[in-house]
């Protein structure tokens, strides 16, 4: 299947001559939740801004299901959705008026249950009077959401969506997601909560210093990169790792109280019950067992990290 949005050899290099963007290629598949990963100033939001007409391109190609967003501007624009980093509305202005200008904005006509179901679902239907001034940060918040949501788009960029959210409303944002997802909606998203990606996305991109240094599926990426921890708690503490074990790569941790090994759980899957009957042999006691798993977080620092 064709890409929904293909992003071919772009560059991106600001009028003072700073490069923001390498020679990205990325290609989105239609329906997928993709989460684009970054320290600060790695390009996410000049990428977003390239695909949805805030940033003119330096060189490269996009295209929006099989439409150049040049060529064909009026069609592409009509297909992106985008919430915004930076919250930019008129204060003024009462919600309801807001997402309707929104929703006109990209040439659809008024649809006010379209516009009142997803008010509702937003929980903002109660807030629809007010004006953008009177409402709290994560309100205002739900509001970019609520305008990006109004023209009903196929493609929605979600730049940072869940900032300075409180965790009851990050999930109901999560929520949101998987059920505009389930529509068929595809969804790209920024995050600096690498728990948000890992809950979220189907496929993850990371960029660093404007470069895509890797696009893998979140399962796959897991799998080549994620390690697992095995620790015993001893019941005696140690000095020094015995010799009937010093076949294995294994560390003490906790002044000799906890014995660590650590492996690739994707590859090894047989060799914990062995380093078990090989403890029990050298005469070793142990009081608890745990096993940790990396996060998608412990990944991401390693891959970002030294670049
Ligand atoms: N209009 C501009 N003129 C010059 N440089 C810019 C401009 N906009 C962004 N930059 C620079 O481009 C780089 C990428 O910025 P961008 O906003 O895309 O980063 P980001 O990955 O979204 O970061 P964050 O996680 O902080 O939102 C930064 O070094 C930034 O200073
Ligand atoms: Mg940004």
């Amino acid at each position: 299947m064709s890409p929904i949005l293909s992003i071919k050899n772009l560059n991106k290099t600001f009028a003072g001559g700073f490069q923001a963007l390498k020679n990205v290629n990325l290609d989105i598949h239609k329906g997928e939740i993709f989460a684009l990963l970054g320290p600060n100033g790695a390009g996410k939001t000049t990428l977003i801004g390239c695909v949805t007409g805030l940033v003119n391109l330096t060189s490269g190609h996009i295209t929006v299901d099989g439409h150049d967003i040049y060529k064909d501007y009026r069609k592409t624009r009509k297909l992106i959705g985008l919430v915004p980093q930076e919250l930019a509305v008129e204060m003024f202005e009462p919600v309801l008026g807001t997402v309707n200008f929104s929703r006109g904005l990209f040439g659809m006509a008024p649809h006010p249950a379209h516009v009142e179901s997803v008010l509702k679902k937003l929980s903002l239907w109660e807030k629809r009077k007010n004006s953008m001034l009177t409402l709290s940060g994560g309100m205002k918040r739900r509001v970019m959401i609520a305008k990006a949501l109004s023209h009903e788009p196929q493609v929605l960029f979600l730049d940072e969506p869940t900032a300075g959210v409180d965790v009851e409303l990050r999930r109901d944002m999560w929520k949101q997601i998987r059920e505009l997802k389930s529509l068929g909606v595809t969804i790209i998203l920024t995050t600096h909560y690498i728990e948000e990606a890992e809950e979220m996305a189907d496929r993850v991109g990371v960029i660093n210093k404007g470069e895509i240094i890797l696009t893998e599926t979140k399962q796959d990426l897991m799998q080549k990169f994620g390690k697992k921890e095995l620790l015993l708690d001893l019941e005696n503490s140690l000095d020094s790792i015995p010799e009937k074990l010093s076949h294995w790569d294994l560390k003490l941790k906790s002044e000799g109280r906890r014995l660590s090994y650590i492996y690739d759980a994707a590859k090894e899957e047989y060799s914990i019950a062995r380093l078990l009957s090989d403890i029990a042999s050298s005469g070793l006691n142990y009081k608890d067992i745990h096993v940790y798993q990396s996060k998608l977080e412990d990944i991401f620092i390693e891959l970002v990290k030294d670049k």
